[in-house]
Order: structure tokens, then C-alpha cells, then sequence
């Protein structure tokens, strides 16, 4: 690349930033009721197997290729290996990234309605059953859940507009450690609760009989999700990295911090959902039915509630703008689009498919393909397949295409290399073991077979 591109200021702001784009509804929202749905401690073995043997080594691919390119996804395959196939990477980055964000957003709209129900106490209802039916009640509304959805994309298009490095990484160097710690605060109260034990039995304690092929697929899908992985997110902000960021490590802790993230909701929920006797498989709508039920018990709850929502909200921001950046990158530096003309475009392209996804819940209810609603298809689509499609064409591309030299360079960049062990197994992962098993999950859980 010629013209000069932003990088990231600070080491901290990497971290923050990458961390930030992991960590959101993905762990918070996503993984207790993907856990709820598939059983539990069994789907969070295949998740942590899919994190720390799989995601590491396909984050640190990602990181290699973005930050060699400096450029987009599509860009940065067209760059090494032109006129090959390869290329097509960008277009499953691009359309993932969308339907990602269309169906997110209704989310993080979700997360908007509940700061404003918390500072009204949620009008008085304080009783499990009708918490869980105040939110069956917005959410089949249409109007509100449309509302919060466009709300949520124009925030996203405020910040995005203003550039890489002023908005996205000062509001992730504070927010993130925030979040962090009053999500340990409400694990503590949650390890208080009656059915502390089921809760953590449930979580924690595999039933590996359970380990189903649609477990298996869940649990993959869910660990590219929440790692941002797979669709060319982190080759754009690597791209933004400077040449003296360490990679192997910053991949270590994104994946460490992004687990413990995941792993600290559902010490939060699951004893909750069995103290309060509520359905552990109650899908996309379990924690808006089970958080509000911990924190009305709190003392001060209103407060810890709109706190809690507010950076719930802010963490769901700092995961969109990593997406968008995906697509925008790519119309910028590909089709040299204004940058704000390209924001626009992204939002407006999510401002269509999230309000389809938001009327899911309500007057699309019937609406479905292969019998999915629209917004559990572009999940399902995005993360149980387009993702793993996306990190096995990245691991097989840096495993067995890339320059070895190259691989080598990038991982070393930084002030400590990394040890030649570190290296084999990364380079090992990436040929045989992510492709493999990923392939093989795809044949079991899809029922190729
Ligand atoms: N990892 C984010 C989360 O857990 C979601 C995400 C997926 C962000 C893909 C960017 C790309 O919330």
C-alpha cells in the first residue's frame, strides 16, 4: 500500500480494541443460551477444544496475513496469492460480516429497551413470570425492537464515521475493564444463590453423552463467533497493528480474556436460571428473561441494571464497529469509496436486513427457510457456517500457501520471538489439525453423512 493507513496508538489500544471486538453479545448473550440450548458443560468443552487448539492458531493466521498486507480482507488475499481463488475469502468476510450485524443489532437494541426499563424499574414487575413476559411482550411489538435496531446502526455510524483510532480506541480502553469488573461482581452473587450447585453442575460438569453432532457444530460455531474469527475481522484491525505488536500473544490473550468473559455469563445465569426456575434451553431470549430477575434482587437493582445494560450496550458497539470495519475497509481501499460514503452503505445495508431480523420475533414469526426465522438464519449461517469456512480456507491458506518465511517474520517481529516449539505447533495446527477438525465437524454435524 502506497498511502499511509492508521494504525493503532498504543499497545493497550491493540489489546483493547481486539478484545473489544470479542468480547460483546457473543459471550454475554450468545454462549449461556447456545450452553443453554445444547446441554451445557459438554458444549463448553467443544467450545474451549475450539478457542485454545483451534481459534489461537487461526487468530495468529488472521493477524499474519493482515498485518504483512496492511490492507482489507479481499485486499490482502488479492495481494498474495493474485489471480487465484483465494480471493473468494473476501466475499465470505464481507457477507458474514453483514448478516452478523444485521441480526446483532437487533440484539444490542434489545440491550438499548432494558437500560430505559431498568431506570424504570421495569415498571413495577418484579415477579420471574412477569419479567419473562414483559419481554415476550416487546420483542413480539415490532415497532420498538425496529426502533432500537436503527438506534443502535446509527450510534455504530457515529463513531464509525470519525475514523479508526480516536473513536474506536479510547471508548475500549475504558469501557472493557468496567465491564469486566461488574461481571464479577454479579458472579459473586450469583455464587450466593440457592441453586448455586445446579447451576454450576450444569455449566461445568460435561454429560459427554450429550456431545451430539449439532452440539458439536453449536460449540465450533459459537467459539469462531465470539472470537470474531473467521471472517476477516481481525485481519482488518491487524492490518492497523504496528510491526512491533506481538501476535502469538496478543491471540493468547484475546482468547483468554474472551473465554473468562464467556465463562464468568454463565456463572452469572445458570444458577440464576435454576433459582428462579426458568428453562435453561430458552434460546435467544434467556439472559433478557434472567438477568433482570438477579438484579431486581439487588440492593440498589435499578442501578446495577441500567449500569450493567449501559456497558452490555457499549460492548456490543465496540464488537459492530469491528464488523463494519470489515466492509468498509474493503469498499474504501477496493472500490475508493469516501470513507463516510462507505459507513453509510454498510449501515444502510444493516438498517435493512436487522429490520427484517427484528420483526422475527413479531409479525415475521412465520416466516421462515429450512425452518429458521430470518434472525436464527443469519445466525445460524454466519456462525455455524460461513465463519469455520471462513477460518479453514485461512488455516490451509497460511498453513500451506503463505511463505513460510513470511510466517516466521511476522511472528517475530516483536521484541520477544516466539520459541521454536511455539512456532511448530502453530504451524501444525494450522496444516492439519484446524482443517481436520473442521472438516470433520461440517461432515458429522451437517449430516453429510
Ligand atoms: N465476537 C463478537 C461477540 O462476541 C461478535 C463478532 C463476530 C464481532 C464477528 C466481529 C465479528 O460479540
Amino acid at each position: 500500500m502506497t498511502e499511509k493507513r492508521a494504525q493503532f496508538a498504543t499497545r493497550l489500544g491493540v489489546i483493547a480494541t481486539t478484545v473489544g471486538s470479542a468480547v460483546g453479545l457473543g459471550n454475554i448473550w450468545r454462549f449461556p443460551y447456545e450452553a443453554g440450548v445444547h446441554g451445557g458443560g459438554a458444549f463448553l468443552l467443544i467450545d474451549l477444544f475450539f478457542i485454545f487448539v483451534i481459534g489461537v492458531p487461526v487468530i495468529c493466521a488472521e493477524f499474519i496475513i493482515g498485518r504483512h498486507t496492511g490492507s482489507n480482507v479481499r485486499g490482502a488475499f488479492k495481494a498474495l496469492a493474485p489471480g487465484k481463488a483465494w480471493g473468494v475469502m473476501g466475499y465470505i468476510g464481507i457477507i458474514a460480516s453483514l448478516l452478523i450485524l444485521s441480526f446483532y443489532s437487533v440484539v444490542a437494541g434489545w440491550t438499548m429497551e432494558y437500560i430505559f426499563q431498568s431506570l424504570r424499574d421495569f415498571s413495577g414487575v418484579h415477579s420471574a413470570d412477569g419479567l419473562h413476559d414483559q419481554f415476550d411482550t416487546f420483542a413480539q411489538s415490532n415497532l420498538r425492537p425496529v426502533m432500537w435496531t436503527v438506534v443502535f446502526l446509527i450510534c455504530n455510524y457515529l463513531i464509525l464515521a470519525r475514523g479508526v483510532r480516536k473513536g474506536i480506541e479510547k471508548m475500549s480502553n475504558i469501557l472493557m475493564p468496567m465491564l469486566f469488573v461488574i461481571l464479577i461482581i454479579f458472579a459473586i452473587n450469583s455464587l450466593m444463590m440457592p441453586e448455586v450447585a445446579k447451576g454450576l453442575e450444569f455449566l461445568f460438569k460435561p454429560d459427554f453423552s450429550k456431545i451430539t453432532p449439532s452440539v458439536l457444530l453449536g460449540g465450533m460455531g459459537q467459539a469462531f463467533f465470539s472470537l470474531s474469527l473467521g471472517l476477516g475481522c481481525l485481519i482488518t484491525y491487524s492490518s492497523y497493528f504496528k510491526k512491533d505488536t506481538p501476535l502469538v500473544r496478543t491471540a493468547f490473550t484475546t482468547a483468554g480474556l474472551d473465554t473468562l468473559v464467556s465463562v464468568l455469563a454463565g456463572v452469572i445465569i445458570f444458577p440464576a436460571v435454576f433459582t428462579f426456575g426458568q428453562e435453561p434451553a430458552a434460546g435467544p431470549k434467556l439472559v433478557f428473561e434472567v438477568l433482570p430477575s438477579i438484579f431486581i434482587n439487588l440492593p440498589g437493582g435499578m442501578i446495577w441494571s441500567t449500569l450493567f445494560f449501559i456497558l452490555l450496550f457499549l460492548a456490543s458497539l465496540t464488537s459492530t464497529i469491528s464488523m463494519s470495519e470489515i466492509s468498509i475497509a474493503y469498499f474504501v481501499e477496493e472500490f475508493k469509496m469516501e470513507r463516510k460514503k462507505a459507513t453509510r452503505l454498510n449501515i444502510v445495508i444493516a438498517i435493512v436486513f436487522g429490520t427484517l431480523c427484528a420483526l422475527s420475533f413479531g409479525c415475521m414469526s412465520d416466516f421462515t427457510i429450512f425452518g429458521f426465522t430470518l434472525f436464527n438464519l443469519f445466525d445460524y449461517l454466519s456462525s455455524n457456517i460461513l465463519l469455520p469456512v471462513g477460518g479453514m480456507i485461512t488455516s490451509i491458506f497460511v498453513g500451506w500457501v503463505l511463505d513460510r518465511s513470511v510466517v516466521r517474520q511476522e511472528l517475530n517481529l516483536s521484541a520477544k520471538p516466539v520459541s521454536r516449539f511455539a512456532f511448530a505447533a502453530i504451524v501444525f495446527c494450522l496444516r492439519f489439525v484446524a482443517p481436520v477438525c473442521i472438516g470433520l465437524v461440517f461432515i458429522f454435524g451437517l449430516g453429510i453423512f
